[in-house]
């Protein structure tokens, strides 16, 4: 019989392209998002990619902060598992609004757990972020580093770290899988699903996307004085298809019998700056991207990238994907869906 997974934040990038992967593995899947940085439409056209799949997600639109809603979810259905994407993203704004961050990231993860205690669901996949290891003092940067956090975001995805390492400990039929992302970029190869921020863009790829479509006019780099290969922050792009796949490697993992409380890089162990990225994405999508070089942007480190060594050892999963299809992909997105899943190009 199929495993059911329950996805939150299954709309969003990660989680929309995790449940495609999900479904064309053969799993059930049920997403719960309240939509706030995320649009429906990524879970009509997850369906239409997933073919006769499809009947095998299901979507409700709620916030994992309603615990009677979840207690009502997890009640009617039984899930072998749950991936838990929910959360606000945006380092600059939780700056600016620490409060709303730590009231979605950790009282939404709190509930969470708390309710899949209550209903006996204790196999968890949680994501956590290459923030976690700050300015690295070397790299690549191997699980074992010490960890820390120096925003509100950060924070939340420390803390949710240690809430899981102590859940563990206190109850040791929890199985939970840590997956500290790098930088996902890049879109499924169809075109049909990719990231769709609300606002200006705050991350490299995305800002890149909207200069290429002429939705604006220049890309600001942040910092040309990195001690890096030409001055500009190196970071370790991976493609959102390859990090969707490594969800399905954790979920097989979940299944070992002596699996605990892990934590897992999800990279491709390759360092690129942004100028090489910005030329791969110029080669890809053969439009200029006008630069302005600019100064360092506060927080930013230097250069990170993941050893992938414990994820292709213990996970038997590896990156496939280099930095050209990630640029190609995101650009087959992009220029079918300019305006995002608003575009008029919609299929829906
Ligand atoms: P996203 O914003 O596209 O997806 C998150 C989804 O969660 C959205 O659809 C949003 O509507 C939903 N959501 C937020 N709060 C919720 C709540 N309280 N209840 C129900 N739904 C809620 O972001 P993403 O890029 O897909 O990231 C997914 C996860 O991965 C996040 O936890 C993020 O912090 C983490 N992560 C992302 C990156 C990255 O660069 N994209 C890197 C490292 C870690
Ligand atoms: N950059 C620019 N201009 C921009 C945006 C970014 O030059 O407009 C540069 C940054 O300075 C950095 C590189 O591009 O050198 C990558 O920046 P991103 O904002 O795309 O990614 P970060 O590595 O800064 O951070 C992202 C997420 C974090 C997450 C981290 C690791 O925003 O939440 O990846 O997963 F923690």
């Amino acid at each position: 019989m199929s495993q059911k997974i329950l996805v939150t934040g299954g709309a969003g990038y990660i989680g929309s392209h995790t449940v495609l992967q999900l479904l064309l593995g053969g799993y059930e899947t049920v997403v719960i998002d309240n939509l706030d940085n995320s649009s429906d439409i990524a879970i009509h056209r997850v369906r239409e990619l997933a073919g006769p799949n499809a009947q095998n997600l299901s979507f409700r639109k709620g916030d994992l902060r309603d615990k009677p809603a979840l207690e009502e979810l997890f009640a009617s259905e039984k899930f072998d598992a749950v991936i838990h994407f929910a959360g606000l993203k945006a380092v600059g704004e939780s700056v600016q609004k620490p409060l709303s961050y730590y009231d979605n990231n950790l009282i939404g993860t709190i509930i969470l757990f708390k309710v899949m205690a209550a209903h006996g669901c204790k196999k968890l996949v949680f994501s956590s972020s290459a923030t976690v290891y700050g300015w690295p003092e070397k790299v690549p940067c191997t699980e074992d580093f010490p960890i820390g956090a120096t925003n509100p975001y950060g924070r939340t995805k420390l803390f949710i770290e240690e809430i899981c390492r102590d859940m563990y400990q206190s109850d040791s039929e929890w199985k939970i899988i840590l997956l500290r992302y790098f930088n996902p970029v890049g879109a499924h190869p169809s075109g049909h699903i990719g990231e769709d921020p609300r606002g200006i863009p705050n991350n490299l790829m995305p800002f890149a996307q909207q200069v290429a479509v002429g939705r604006l006019p220049a890309l600001t780099v942040f910092g040309t004085d990195y001690n890096t290969v030409d001055g500009t922050g190196v970071r370790d792009y991976i493609h959102i298809v390859d990090l969707a796949d490594g969800h399905i490697a954790a979920l097989s993992k979940l299944e070992n019998p002596s699996i605990g409380c892990e934590v897992y890089n999800l990279g491709t162990g390759n360092g690129t700056s942004v100028f090489q990225m910005v030329a791969a994405f110029e080669k890809a999508s053969g439009k200029e991207i006008p630069l302005i070089k600019s100064g360092r942007r506060a927080g930013d480190c230097e250069t990170v990238y993941a050893s992938t060594d414990k994820a292709e050892r213990e996970l038997n999963w590896k990156a496939k994907y280099g930095i050209d299809e990630m640029c190609e992909d995101q650009w087959n997105w992009a220029s079918k869906n300019p305006y995002g899943y608003e575009s008029q190009e919609s299929t829906t």
